[in-house]
Order: structure tokens, then C-alpha cells, then sequence
């Protein structure tokens, strides 16, 4: 276990979600989509764009001076068909040579305290099926599969 320091985010770590997120953003991608790493970049861009516009908080991991991984949740995204309160992960990700070494869980736990301690009963999130890490990681902290998103190619 790396001793990581999970801290609130700001402005200053934006340059690095970006950053991060533009080099992992590949394990998003699903087995049945074409695609470039150009537009998905530029997609990733209007993503935190927008999330950074809603009602959102970053978590970062932290170990001295270097940053190791972020998670940036919205916390003003109600569940579309109950309408119930939740924290929503926006992205997440830990740098590829700090990864198996707890940091990914030491973030998803500072995110379900922070989203507690806002009173939110549940936090979800959206899972690509070929993203084996990150699906392990869910389903080690309890995480279930609550509807699945289906594509057909035409
Ligand atoms: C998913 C991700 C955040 C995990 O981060 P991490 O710091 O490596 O995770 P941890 O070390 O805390 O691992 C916790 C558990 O997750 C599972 N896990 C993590 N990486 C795994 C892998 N490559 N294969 C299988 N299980 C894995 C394991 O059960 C692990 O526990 P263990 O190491 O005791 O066996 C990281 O792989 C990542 O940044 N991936 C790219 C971005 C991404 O996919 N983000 C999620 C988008 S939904």
C-alpha cells in the first residue's frame, strides 16, 4: 500500500486531470466502438469541461509532491429514473506506474466518505465491460451492476 494522502482538488489540478485522464482514457473504450485518439481526447476535454461547470468535487491522491490519481464526481446528478440523490463518477484514474498499489482504492474510499458526509445514500458510476481493472475494483468495494447500456452496429 503507497502511503497516499487522498486531498480535495482545485483549479490547480485541472492541468493534471486532463493530463491523466487523456493517457488512460483508452481503457474506456468499448470492443465495439471505432475511434481515434484524437476525438476521444477532444471529447474527454468537453467532458471535464462540463463537469467542472456542474455542482462537482475532485479528489486527488497524493504522495509527497507527486500526484498519483483523481477522482471527480458530480454531486447534483439524481438518479435518471428515481430521481434519488447520488454521487456520479465523472472519470478516475491512477497513474500507470502507481497503479496495484492501493491508490484506486484509497480513492474510491475518500469518494463514498465525501459523498456520505454530503448526506448523498448512494454513488454510481458507469463501467466499460472490457475494462477488467477497473470492474474488479468495483466489485471488490461492493459495487452492483444496476442497468447495462447496450449498441448494436448497423
Ligand atoms: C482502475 C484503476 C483506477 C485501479 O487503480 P489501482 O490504483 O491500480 O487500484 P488498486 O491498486 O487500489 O486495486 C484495488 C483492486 O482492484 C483490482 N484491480 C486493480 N487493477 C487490476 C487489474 N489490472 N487486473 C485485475 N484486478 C485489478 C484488484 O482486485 C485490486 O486489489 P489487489 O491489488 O489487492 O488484487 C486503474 O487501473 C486505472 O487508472 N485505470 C485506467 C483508468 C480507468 O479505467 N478508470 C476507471 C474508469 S470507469
Amino acid at each position: 500500500m503507497a502511503r497516499v494522502n487522498v486531498r480535495k482538488g482545485g483549479r490547480a489540478d485541472v492541468p493534471f486531470v486532463l493530463d491523466l485522464g487523456k493517457r488512460t482514457i483508452e481503457s474506456s473504450v468499448s470492443a465495439e466502438r471505432d475511434w481515434t485518439r484524437e476525438r476521444t481526447g477532444e471529447n474527454y476535454d468537453r467532458l471535464i469541461e462540463y463537469a467542472l461547470g456542474q455542482s462537482h468535487e475532485l479528489l486527488v491522491a497524493q504522495e509527497g509532491a507527486d500526484r498519483l490519481g483523481f477522482v471527480l464526481y458530480l454531486d447534483e446528478l439524481p438518479d435518471e429514473v428515481t430521481g434519488s440523490p447520488q454521487a456520479f463518477v465523472v472519470y478516475a484514474a491512477v497513474e500507470p506506474h502507481a497503479r496495484r498499489k492501493g491508490v484506486g482504492r484509497a480513492l474510491f474510499t475518500a469518494f463514498e466518505e465525501s459523498a456520505r458526509g454530503r448526506g448523498l445514500p448512494y454513488v454510481s458510476l458507469m463501467v466499460t465491460e472490457q475494462n477488467v481493472a477497473a470492474r474488479e475494483l468495483y466489485a471488490q468495494l461492493g459495487y452492483v451492476t444496476e442497468r447495462r447500456q447496450l449498441c448494436k452496429r448497423l
